[in-house]
């Protein structure tokens, strides 16, 4: 497929996020799984059901563009999922695992918003004003967890983390 449209640019960057928000369905529920912190894993959790409905959204947007929803794979995500389980196969304490798990999140979150601060402006080029408002919707949810695990990252209890050698 060539690339050389507005339109073209926005559908691809579509099928990347789309891509993107269905991998990180099984990868929130890795980090949940994997978490011990209550408040951590319950973070994960809701922001997996916040995913389900921003893969709806992601729907009705390749509808209004009358274009079939399909995901192309996306080696950011890819390369992220990798650098957890690398993470996890040095058998790391519990601790560690939720200090990483935070800051594993907060990357997807960063990577989400760049997408989102993308698509938006191409939607509004393109007249699309119900996609941009659509995809504005999920790019709050994305800032509103990125916020949440900043603050948990940075009220971090590091226990045993912090005198071990
Ligand atoms: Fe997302």
């Amino acid at each position: 497929m060539t690339i050389d449209s507005t339109k073209d640019l926005f559908v691809s960057g579509l099928k990347h996020a789309y891509y993107t928000e269905k991998r990180l369905l099984d990868a929130l529920e890795e980090l949940e799984e994997t978490s011990t912190n209550e408040k951590l894993r319950s973070g994960f959790a809701q922001h997996r059901e916040e995913t389900n409905v921003q893969i709806d959204r992601i729907e009705e947007v390749f509808d209004q563009l009358d274009v079939e929803a399909e995901a192309e794979e996306d080696p950011v995500v890819e390369g992220m999922i990798e650098a957890h389980e690398a993470f996890m196969s040095k058998d790391p304490s519990d601790e560690a695992i939720d200090r990483f798990n935070i800051a594993a999140g907060q990357q997807s979150e960063h990577y989400e918003i760049a997408t989102y601060g993308n698509l938006i402006p191409m939607a509004d080029q393109l007249g699309m004003d119900d996609a941009a408002d659509t995809l504005e919707e999920t790019l709050r949810e994305e800032q509103d967890e990125l916020d949440s695990l900043s603050e948990m990252g940075e009220e971090f209890d590091y226990g045993e983390l912090s005198v071990s050698q």
